[in-house]
C-alpha cells in the first residue's frame, strides 16, 4: 500500500518512522519531508499547501491513504478534494476543519454543545472590544479569529497590553484576513493538557494524554511557541479527569458535528486548562499536536495504519490502542532567536550516535552536501523513553548531549511538572 504524509515537521516524521513499521508494509511517501523522514520514507517535493500538485502526485502514484500533518491544508479543503476522486484521506473536512480554522465558530459549537470553556465575546471593530476591556481588565486573552499560524493568542497581563494587541490584530491588520475578526475570552487559570482522541465522526477513540511546553524559556517565561517538548501521559490528566474530558468535552464536540451536518473524522486535539479536577477547552486542533505526537507515537505500540483506516471509513468502535507503560518525552532543539528570526544551514552533527531508549525525530532540517544542516526554528526532537518519568527524562538529556549544531538551544526543564505530580 502507498501512503502520503503531507508536511515536513517533527509530527510528520513521527507519523513516517511509525507507518513504515506497519506490518501492512506500506511504500511512505513524505511531501515535503525533511532529512529525518529521508530515511524511512521517499521525500517528495511538493509543498504541504500545493493541495492540486499534492492531488496529481496522489493519482499518478495510486495512494491508498494520505496523511495530512498541518492545519492549513485541512482548512483549506484537501479532504474534500482527495475524497472527491475517492482518495482516501485522514484528516477532518473544510466544513469539519472550521473547528480550527475559525476561533468563534469553535465557540458557538462549544456553547451549544454545553462543553466547558472560557466565557468571551466576537468583535470586528476595536472601539467596542477595547471598552469591553475596560469592563472586563485583565488578565484577559485576545484571539484572532482564524489561522495565524500560532502567533494570534495573546494573553494579556495589562489592559493596555490588550489594547495593543486590539489594534495589531483589527486596525493595523497584522494577520491579514485571519485578523478581521477577534474573540476576547476569559483568562483561565489551571494546569494545560493536550488531550488528543480519533474519531470516525461517531465514536472518540482517545490516545494517551500528553503535555507540551508552548513558552520558550524554562520555567513556562518567555515568547509562546509552537512547542519545546512536550512528554506523555500527563500526570494531570488522571482518570477521573479523563472520564470527565471524553464524557463533557471530546464526545458532545463530535455528537454536535455530526448533528451540525459537518461529521468530525480524523484526530481531535483539545487543548485543555485543568483546574480542580475540571476541563475547559481552551482551543481544538483538527490535526496531531507538534511536538506531543512524537512523544505519542515512540510510545504506541498499535499498528497505527488501521486506526487511521478506521477514522476514514468507519468501524472505529471496538478498537483499542496499546501503550508502552513507559512515559516519554521530547526535548525539541532549536535555532537560537526561534520563535522570531533565526540562522538556518548550520551543520548538524551526531546523529548517529548510538543512543539508548531515544530516538531523535528531525522537524527542520534538511540534506545539503551529505550533509544534514538546519532548515528551520525547530530543528530536533529528541525522545526518549525511561522506566519512569525522571528515567525518560535522563535519556532525553543525555540524547540531547549528543547532537550539535551551532546556536542550539533548548529547554533544560522538559517533563519536570510531570516528576512533580507522580
Ligand atoms: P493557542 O495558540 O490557542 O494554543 O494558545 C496559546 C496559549 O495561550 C495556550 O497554550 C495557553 O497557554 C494560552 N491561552 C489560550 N487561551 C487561554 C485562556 N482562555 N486562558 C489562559 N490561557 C490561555
Ligand atoms: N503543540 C501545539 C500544537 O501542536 O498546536
Amino acid at each position: 500500500m502507498n501512503v502520503l504524509i503531507v508536511g515536513g515537521g517533527g509530527r510528520e516524521h513521527a507519523l513516517a518512522w511509525k507507518i513504515a513499521q506497519s506490518p501492512l508494509a506500506p511504500r511512505v511517501f513524505c511531501a515535503p519531508g525533511n532529512a529525518g523522514t529521508a530515511s524511512c520514507a521517499t521525500n517528495v517535493p511538493i509543498g504541504a499547501e500545493d493541495i492540486d500538485g499534492l492531488l496529481a502526485f496522489a493519482l499518478e502514484k495510486h495512494i491508498e491513504l494520505t496523511v495530512v500533518g498541518p492545519e492549513a491544508p485541512l482548512v483549506e479543503g484537501i479532504v474534500d478534494i482527495f475524497s472527491a476522486r475517492e482518495l482516501k484521506i485522514f484528516g477532518p473536512t473544510r466544513a469539519a476543519a472550521r473547528l480550527e480554522g475559525s476561533k468563534i465558530f469553535c465557540k458557538e459549537v462549544l456553547i451549544s454543545a454545553g462543553v466547558p470553556t472560557a466565557g468571551y465575546r466576537a468583535f470586528t471593530d476595536a472601539a467596542p472590544a477595547k471598552k469591553y476591556i475596560d469592563e472586563k481588565h485583565a488578565p484577559i486573552v485576545v484571539k484572532a479569529d482564524g489561522l495565524a499560524a500560532g502567533k494570534g493568542v495573546y494573553v494579556c497581563t495589562t489592559d493596555d497590553e490588550a489594547k495593543k494587541a486590539i489594534h495589531e490584530i483589527l486596525v493595523d491588520g497584522k494577520f491579514g484576513a485571519a485578523g478581521k475578526h477577534i474573540i476576547i475570552e476569559d483568562c483561565l487559570p489551571g494546569e494545560e493538557a493536550s488531550f488528543l482522541a480519533f474519531t470516525d465522526g461517531e465514536y472518540v477513540l482517545p490516545l494517551a494524554s500528553s503535555q507540551d511546553h508552548k513558552r520558550i524559556g524554562d520555567g513556562d517565561r518567555g515568547e509562546n511557541t509552537g512547542g519545546m517538548g512536550a512528554y506523555s501521559p500527563a500526570p494531570i490528566v488522571t482518570p477521573a479527569v479523563h472520564e470527565k474530558i471524553m464524557r463533557r468535552v471530546m464526545q458532545p464536540t463530535v455528537d454536535r458535528m455530526a448533528a451540525m451536518g459537518a461529521p468530525y473524522r480524523g484526530v481531535l486535539y483539545g487543548g485543555l486548562m485543568i483546574r480542580d479536577g475540571e476541563p475547559s477547552v481552551l482551543e481544538f486542533n483538527v490535526r496531531f499536536g507538534d511536538p506531543e505526537t512524537q512523544p505519542l507515537l515512540y510510545r504506541m505500540k498499535s499498528d497505527i495504519v488501521p486506526l487511521l483506516l478506521a477514522c476514514i471509513d468507519g468501524g472505529l468502535r471496538g478498537r483499542t490502542i496499546e501503550w508502552d507503560e513507559r512515559p516519554s518525552v521530547c526535548v525539541v532543539m532549536a535555532a537560537k532567536g526561534y520563535p522570531n528570526k533565526y540562522p538556518k544551514g548550520m551543520e548538524i552533527r551526531g546523529l548517529d550516535a548510538p543512543l539508548s531508549d531515544a530516538f531523535i525525530f528531525h522537524a527542520g532540517t534538511k540534506q545539503a552536501d551529505g550533509k544534514v544542516v538546519t532548515s528551520g526554528g525547530r530543528v530536533l526532537g529528541v525522545t526518549a523513553k525511561g522506566a519512569t518519568i525522571k528515567a525518560a527524562i535522563d535519556h532525553a538529556y543525555a540524547a540531547v548531549k549528543k547532537v550539535s549544531f551551532d546556536q542550539a538551544i533548548w529547554r533544560s526543564d522538559i517533563g519536570k511538572k510531570a516528576v512533580k505530580e507522580v
